[in-house]
């Protein structure tokens, strides 16, 4: 299984996803079964490591960030992976816009996987230090439905 998850930028809450969800499938052995990746749809921090300020929160989660760099959203991640899961309404949006006419993969929001339908991941790029931890507390409770989802789905194996 491939997961990728979409933000704005690919320096706040997309980096963040995959380090938590990394984490979280690394305490239940089963990193090597899935590929995990994030991009951004915009271009302002391409190859930049995710904001210090996202950084410093999930390291007070003992969840690492520092190896990430940025990248946006390319035509072939419609084609290498299974899933695509934005951040907010804004991403699903420019996915669907940047779709190719071939691609069938599923985009839906993350929040989804935390039983919330219809929310997003508020973008905490422009606030203050205590947004990051609500990221952080939105994708911990989304990687954990995705991570049951993935069990369920993933049989026994090596
Ligand atoms: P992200 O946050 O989408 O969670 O990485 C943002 C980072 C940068 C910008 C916007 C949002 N920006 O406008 O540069």
């Amino acid at each position: 299984m491939r997961v990728l998850f979409v933000c704005l930028g690919n320096i706040c809450r997309s980096p963040t996803a995959e380090g938590v969800f990394r984490r979280l499938l690394e305490a239940r052995g089963l990193a090597h079964r899935m590929a995990v990746d994030s991009c951004g749809i915009g271009p302002w921090h391409v190859g930049k490591a995710p904001d210090p300020r996202a950084q410093e929160a999930a390291t007070r989660r003992g969840v690492d960030l520092s190896g990430l760099r940025a990248r946006q959203l390319a035509a072939d991640d419609f084609d290498r992976f299974d899933v695509l899961l934005a951040m907010d309404h804004d991403n699903l949006e420019a996915i669907e816009a940047q779709r190719p006419p071939h691609s069938r993969v599923p985009a839906r929001l993350f929040l989804e996987y935390a039983g919330h339908p219809d929310r997003a991941v508020p973008d905490p790029y422009f606030g203050g230090d205590r947004g990051f931890d609500e990221v952080l507390d939105l994708i911990e409770a989304a990687s954990r439905g995705l991570l049951e989802e993935v069990e369920a789905y993933l049989e026994p194996g090596p």
